[in-house]
């Protein structure tokens, strides 16, 4: 029960990574705002760790939406008074596009969500954090933050930029209470690719250059042991770090 009494949200929880780490968060005793785009799917994740005898609200948002953004943090300090860790996990892949296939359309939603949505959600939380000096912010960034070309162009931007923010940020407030760390997972088993409409046959070609080297796909829970580590005390002079958790994918 390492966050026992904590109040935690989580963007993207409804699937996938986010669920695990939602899940993992109750199981560890924080009270959880389950915040997605899709309200079945949260909803349900909700209704888990209530069977478990777990806390948690389901928040219906757009991280791409401030006025989403404003209304899903707003809605976690209502029902919990307060909040103390924020995990930014919801994200969409591109379909492997090189810079020559990339669309303004394209660039733009994925940066919107990933990036901007990210930075968005931190804001509004910060505020919270700057006020309690205390304060923990996670991003599920990728492997594809770290490493060149494990998605196309804009996927890839965006997860450097999840970084570079994420760096800044634990910079910035080290001295205010706040940690801002990074995990990068390497491929995991979810329903992110369910969204590609078609992979880019050029992308996909230079992509599997490499791919013979991953040992083999993570699971869900695995990243979210990560999570509770670092939302944890036990984490406390853990701050600006990136951790990559790729079954040594990246490790030649
Ligand atoms: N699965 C992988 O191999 C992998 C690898 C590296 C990084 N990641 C990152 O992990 C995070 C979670 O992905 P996942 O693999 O669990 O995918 P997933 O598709 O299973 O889950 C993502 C969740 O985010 C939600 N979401 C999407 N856009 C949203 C928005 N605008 N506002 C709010 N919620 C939104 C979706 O509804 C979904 O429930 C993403 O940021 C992804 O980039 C995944």
């Amino acid at each position: 029960m390492t966050l026992l009494g904590k109040v935690a949200l989580v963007t993207g929880a409804g699937s996938g990574i986010g669920r695990a780490i939602a899940l993992r968060f109750a199981e560890d005793g924080a009270k959880v705002v389950v915040a997605d785009i899709k309200p079945d799917t949260a909803q349900a994740v909700v209704e888990e760790i209530k069977a478990k005898g777990g806390e948690a609200i389901l928040a219906v948002c757009n991280i791409a939406k401030e006025e989403d953004v404003q209304a899903m943090v707003d809605a976690a300090i209502n029902e919990f008074g307060t909040l103390d860790i924020l995990v930014n996990n919801a994200g969409i892949m591109d379909n492997f596009e090189p810079l020559h296939e990339v669309t303004d359309e394209l660039w733009e939603r994925i940066l919107s969500v990933n990036t901007t949505g990210t930075m968005r959600v931190t804001r509004k939380a910060l505020a919270i954090f700057l006020e309690k000096k205390q304060g923990c912010i996670i991003n599920v960034a990728s492997v594809a933050g770290v490493e060149g070309a494990r998605a196309g162009a804009a996927y890839t931007t965006s997860k450097h930029a999840m970084i570079g923010f994420a760096r800044n940020t634990a910079f910035m407030y080290a001295n205010s209470g706040i940690r801002c760390n990074v995990i990068a997972p390497g491929g995991v088993e979810t329903n992110i690719l369910a969204g590609m409409s078609r992979a880019s046959e050029f992308g996909m070609g230079r992509i599997q250059v490499g791919m013979p080297l991953n040992p083999r796909m993570g699971q869900p829970e695995e990243i979210a042991g990560v999570a509770t580590f670092l939302a944890s005390d036990d984490a406390s002079y853990v701050n600006g770090a990136v951790i990559v958790v790729n079954g040594g994918f990246t490790a030649y």
